[in-house]
């Protein structure tokens, strides 16, 4: 697969530059994420994505090419999807982020991931956290998406194994159930 699948995030911190950034620390940054608060010090142009899974521990949103164009980081930022990898720390200050992992609630899957697991929406997964993240934001903005308007919203998320068709079945499937 991608060469920029060995994922930085999972290398030591700070690693090279890190004099430079270590010049640029910012104030505490405090945001939530899945509703809890949280306080973080550290270089405020630090990757969202780094935090999250670094500093938080939340290895939903994962590392694919780290500059935004494969959808594999996204998380809901006050409710948009958007890539962590090219989100710099300093622009979450007062934002609510919601990972993958806060989709579920009190134990019971998301209809989102009881959909994608019925009709088996996916092959190696890597994908699947980021598009999960891009379906949710949607049927939170537009609870009756058009077929074209489910593609639209996945326009900025890869899925190499080509599951493309089984997520879209998902996608409808969890609109339906959630649907009033
Ligand atoms: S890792 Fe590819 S968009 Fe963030
Ligand atoms: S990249 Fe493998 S399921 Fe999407």
């Amino acid at each position: 697969m991608h060469a920029a699948l060995s994922c930085p995030a999972e290398t030591a911190w700070p690693g090279p530059g890190a004099a430079a950034r270590v010049a640029a620390m910012s104030e505490p940054v405090r945001f939530t994420v899945n509703g809890t608060a949280h306080e973080v010090s550290a270089p405020a142009d630090t990757p969202l994505l780094y935090v999250l899974r670094n500093d938080l521990g939340l290895k939903g949103a994962r590392f694919g090419c780290g500059s935004g164009e494969c959808g594999a980081c996204f998380v809901m930022i006050d409710g948009r999807a958007m890539p962590a990898c090219d989100t710099p720390l300093w622009s979450a200050a007062g934002k609510a982020i919601t990972t993958v992992e806060g989709l579920a609630q009190g134990g019971v899957p998301h209809a989102l991931q009881r959909a994608f697991i019925a009709e088996q929406a996916g092959q190696c997964g890597y994908c699947l956290s980021g598009i999960l993240m891009s379906a949710a934001a949607l049927l939170r903005a537009n609870p009756r998406p058009s077929d074209a308007e489910i593609r639209a919203a996945l326009d900025r998320n890869l899925c190499r194994c080509g599951a493309h068709n089984r997520i879209l079945r998902a996608i409808k499937r969890a609109a339906e159930a959630l649907a009033p």
